[in-house]
């Protein structure tokens, strides 16, 4: 193992003797907050619909189309007004893994692609400790916009952005979706269960296996989770080494 593998292991929180026996080779596999589930909508952020985006027409969208339409569109009056930029995701087309996080921070949102702050530090070495360099996988958000103050999503801003995602996962055809942090979970699952007891499972978004570990910037403040983190990406890759998922 070199020494840059330990380092990615180490930021894990993982010992190198752990990893020997469960970790997948590379060939063989191709991921701030956290907080409790509840948002009220005050009727003044209420979104309207001043685009003819319908979910139809939007999973008609090819990739050009759809990033056009993501860019441009205004259904959440309070986003469009405050983001810099919307954040459509990054990564290989052709990717097994798409890795699935809440919605940009002020790092994103001034980058124009997910993950890129502290917390997409410890993603991207999250997927170097199972072999998976950031390139080799697709990133991207339940929300394309920041919200303001990096607050939760809204349930309606959710739902605005769903058929977006819908539309992308659609269009890349990931064999593991690797749902990062409660926000993602529940919104693809559709579910208000709490993180920890979605995590530790291999669940299903449509035909596509689904695995649910905590967020990375949750991870930041609470290391000691970290080796729960790997027990799921390691669920994850190894329910595609077995082809479990297809
Ligand atoms: N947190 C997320 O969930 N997504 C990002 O892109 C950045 C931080």
């Amino acid at each position: 193992m070199d020494a840059r593998r330990l380092q990615y292991l180490d930021a894990m929180g993982i010992q190198a003797w752990e990893l020997r026996a469960s970790v997948p080779a590379r060939d063989e596999v191709r991921g701030a907050r956290d907080a409790e589930p509840g948002d009220e909508v005050p009727a003044q952020l209420a979104t309207r619909n001043p685009q003819p985006a319908t979910p139809n027409e939007v999973a008609a969208l090819d990739w050009t189309a759809l990033q056009q339409r993501v860019s441009a569109c205004t259904l959440c009056e309070e986003l469009a007004a405050t983001r810099t930029q919307t954040v459509f995701g990054v990564g290989d087309h052709q990717a097994q893994w798409l890795v699935i996080g809440e919605a940009p921070g002020a790092d994103e949102d001034a980058q124009g692609e997910p993950f890129v702050g502290r917390a997409g530090q410890l993603l991207n070495a999250m997927l170097l400790a199972i072999g998976l360099k950031r390139e080799q996988v697709f990133i991207a958000n339940v929300l394309k916009c920041r919200p303001p103050g990096n607050r939760d999503p809204k349930t309606e801003e959710a739902a605005n952005c769903e058929p977006y995602l819908r539309r992308q996962i659609a269009l890349l055809q990931p064999r593991m979706i690797l749902a990062v942090g409660r926000i993602a979970a529940q919104n693809l699952l559709k579910t208000d269960t709490p993180i920890g007891k979605l995590r530790g499972q291999v669940h299903r978004y449509g035909e596509v296996p689904l695995v649910v570990t905590y967020h990375p910037a949750y991870l930041l403040r609470s290391p000691g989770e970290k080796r729960k983190a790997w027990d799921d990406l390691r669920l994850a890759a190894n329910t595609l080494q077995q082809g479990r998922g297809t």
